[in-house]
C-alpha cells in the first residue's frame, strides 16, 4: 500500500473533519536533529572515503577526490571527533525514542511482510522502527570502538613496547569496525532515501504528510496528532 492509498483512505474516515486537516504536514525533525544528522552524514562520508582510501592500496585513488594522501591522513582523525561529536549529539536527542519494546519485537517478526512491501500488514509502530532502532545502535556501538581504537593509532608512537600488540588489535578492530558501519550506512542511506517515499524531505524540512506519518510510523501518529486510533477499513 502506498502513502497515497493511504492518504486516501485516511481521508475518507475522517470525512466528517475538516478535510484540509489531513493535508496539514507533521514535524517530525527539529531543526535541532536536523543539524545533528547532516553534521554526523557529512563528517562520517568524509571519514569513510579517507578511511577506505588508507585501508587498500586499490582504494588510495580516493584520497586524490579529498585533497590527497598527505592532506587526508592529517583530516581523518579530527573530521572523525567531529563525526563522533555529532553523533553524540543526535543521541541525546533521540536516545528516548530508541529503546526497545514489545511492538518493535512484533514488527520484527513481521519483517517478512515488509520486505514483500506489504506494510498495512505491519504491527503499528512509534516514532522509529525496530530497523531504525538496531540501526541507531548498531552506530552508537560502532562509533565508541572507533572512538577509541582511533585515538590508540593517532597516538601510536606513545603505546609502550610491551604493549605493542595493542596496535594490531586497534588496527583489526578500527577496520573491521569502520567496514560493518559502511554496511550500515549503505542500508541506511537506501532504505531512508529511496525505499521510503517522503523520508529524505522530512530531514530536508522537517514535516511529513499525515499520510506519511500513518503509514510508517502510526503509533506515533496517533500520539502527535492526539486522534483516536482508526481501524483501517476492510
Ligand atoms: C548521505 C547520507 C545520509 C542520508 C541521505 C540519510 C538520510 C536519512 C533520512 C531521510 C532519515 C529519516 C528517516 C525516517 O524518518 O524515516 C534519516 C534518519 C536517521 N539517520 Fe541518516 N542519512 C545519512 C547518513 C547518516 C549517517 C552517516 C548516520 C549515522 C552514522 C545517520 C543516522 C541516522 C539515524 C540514527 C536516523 C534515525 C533512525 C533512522 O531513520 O534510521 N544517517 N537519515
Amino acid at each position: 500500500m502506498t502513502a497515497d492509498t493511504i492518504s486516501r483512505d485516511v481521508a475518507d474516515r475522517n470525512s466528517d473533519r475538516n478535510s484540509d486537516q489531513n493535508q496539514e504536514k507533521i514535524v517530525r525533525y527539529t531543526f535541532v536533529e536536523r543539524v545533528s544528522h547532516w553534521l554526523g552524514a557529512f563528517s562520517y562520508i568524509y571519514v569513510m572515503i579517507t578511511g577506505l582510501a588508507f585501508w587498500s592500496p586499490y582504494l588510495y585513488w580516493l584520497a586524490a577526490i579529498v585533497g590527497g594522501g598527505a592532506i587526508a591522513r592529517s583530516w581523518h582523525p579530527w573530521v572523525g571527533l567531529l563525526f563522533a561529536a555529532s553523533f553524540f549529539w543526535t543521541f541525546r536527542e533521540w536516545r528516548g525514542d530508541m529503546s526497545i519494546t514489545d511492538a518493535d519485537l512484533a514488527w520484527g517478526k513481521a519483517i517478512p511482510d515488509y520486505i514483500e512491501n506489504e506494510d498495512e500488514k505491519l504491527p503499528p509502530v512509534g516514532r522509529f522502527n525496530y530497523g531504525q532502532k538496531l540501526f541507531f545502535w548498531g552506530i552508537f556501538y560502532g562509533v565508541i570502538l572507533l572512538l577509541l581504537t582511533g585515538i590508540l593509532l593517532w597516538y601510536t608512537e606513545t603505546i609502550p613496547w610491551s604493549l605493542h600488540w595493542l596496535r594490531f588489535v586497534a588496527i583489526l578492530i578500527h577496520s573491521s569496525v569502520a567496514l560493518a558501519t559502511i554496511g550500515l550506512f549503505l542500508i541506511h542511506v537506501y532504505m531512508s532515501a529511496v525505499l521510503e517515499e517522503g523520508s529524505f524531505g522530512s530531514m530536508i524540512t522537517g514535516y511529513v504528510t499525515r499520510a506519511w506519518a500513518w503509514t510508517f510510523h502510526r503509533t506515533w501518529y496517533y500520539d502527535v496528532t492526539g486522534r483516536s486510533q482508526l481501524k483501517p477499513k476492510q
